[in-house]
């Protein structure tokens, strides 16, 4: 089958959905691909890697989506692309769907079947087409970054002629994927690092990285289904802010990464707990995109909060483009394979999990309904 790949049109957005290694495995398993000329560019690839690889390097965006079965993307297909694919063409993406009805629509009128990669369950088959887990990690080891390049303190404790320097103290909020990478990144930078999460499972978790897992005084463990969180009720989430502050308090960094899959992120430090944190403390608030965790966090700002710096970035996975783009390029490909017969063929089984979960639009309709 014929791929293309496009580059993105978000603005600053660098990552690019296939790498040339992700190609050469794809010509491998039979596909021809088709990248346009500059796609890979801001991600550290240039168009003679892919050329090598087996890609043909194309220059307009129209071309390559009007003559490839399947456009992969990391974010959305622009109107343009979606109008110029053949009808019955598909497309791969973040595409956001819980988000993006609009968008929905029109893929379907367009009769483009649509893949939304953010939709892949969290089951052990598909860990390897998971681009949540894959750029998430990457966020959280780029969150400890950001803390350690703007905190005027050193991570580690040095013992030096000058006097004995205590390790920074690093509080991450939220355990998953995002936070246990923040968590080792920190313990390597030689940091004193804390954590909590509503999911007591995730303790274990954080103390196989030598962190400390800080234990709320009588909660209710809040894993729900498929090992996400459940969102907490307004009780529970006033006890968890008065349990964390004396710990915000103390901490010269906090993380924060907790999500509730669908919903805005849950509201972990207000106002008032950042206040009593001491000056030059610093936050990072990687759930700024969704409403953040943090009250004063500006989503794409970094603001300073009576002497406390707080970070809101957003889509920092593309802050580190090569590897960003070479774990998507891989969850693609996988998922690739499970989306093509013997031949290389789309071939699509809606009785498997993973296809039916992702599958957002097929043969001019609407397969999921997230208002339920
Ligand atoms: P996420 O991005 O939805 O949430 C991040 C973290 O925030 C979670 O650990 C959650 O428990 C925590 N959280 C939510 N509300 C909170 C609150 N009020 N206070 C403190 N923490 C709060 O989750 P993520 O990182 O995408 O993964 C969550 C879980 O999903 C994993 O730990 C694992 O169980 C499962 N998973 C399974 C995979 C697989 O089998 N393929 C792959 C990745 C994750």
């Amino acid at each position: 089958m014929r791929i293309g790949i496009n580059k993105e049109h978000a603005e600053g957005e660098r990552r690019v959905a296939a790498t040339p290694d992700t190609v050469t495995r794809l010509a491998k398993s039979g596909h021809s691909v088709m990248v346009q000329g500059g796609a890979g560019s801001d991600a550290g690839y240039d168009d003679d890697a892919y050329a090598d690889a087996g890609a043909e390097i194309a220059f307009g965006v129209g071309d390559i989506a009007g003559a490839v079965d399947v456009m992969v993307k990391i974010g959305t297909p622009s109107e343009y692309e979606t109008g110029a694919m053949q009808q019955g063409a598909a497309v791969i993406g973040m595409l956001d769907a819980r988000r993006n009805g609009g968008l929905l629509t029109h893929l379907a009128e367009s009769g483009v079947t649509a893949f939304a990669m953010e939709l892949v369950p969290r089951i052990a088959r598909a860990q390897s087409m998971d681009v949540l887990s894959s750029q998430a990690s990457l966020a959280g080891y780029k969150a400890v970054l950001i803390a350690a390049d703007t905190i005027g303190k050193f991570f580690p404790m040095m013992m030096t002629a000058a006097g004995t320097i205590p390790p920074a103290q690093v509080l991450v909020l939220g355990a998953g994927v995002a936070g246990l990478q923040a968590i080792a990144t920190a313990k390597r930078l030689g940091a004193s690092v804390s954590a909590f999460d509503v999911r007591a499972v995730v303790a274990e978790q954080v103390e196989s990285l030598g962190a400390t897992f800080i234990s709320a005084p009588s909660t209710e463990d809040a894993e729900a289904a498929g090992g996400y969180a459940r969102a907490q009720t307004a009780d529970e989430n006033a006890a968890q802010q008065e349990f964390l502050a004396g710990h915000v308090a103390k901490s010269d960094v906090v993380i924060t990464t907790a999500a509730i899959p669908g919903r805005a992120a849950p509201l972990l430090v207000s106002s008032e707990m950042l206040s009593g944190m001491k000056p030059g403390s610093v936050v990072v608030d990687l759930a700024a995109e969704t409403g953040g965790n943090v009250e004063a966090t500006e989503a794409g700002q970094t603001i300073d909060f009576e002497g406390i710096t707080v970070h809101g970035p957003v889509n920092v996975p593309s802050t580190m483009p090569y590897h960003a783009s070479s774990l998507y390029g891989r969850n693609v490909e996988s998922l690739i394979g499970l989306l093509t017969d013997d031949v290389g063929d789309l071939a699509l089984d809606f009785d498997d999990e993973v296809v039916d979960a992702i599958c957002v639009t097929h043969g001019g309709e609407i397969r999921k309904n997230f208002e339920e």
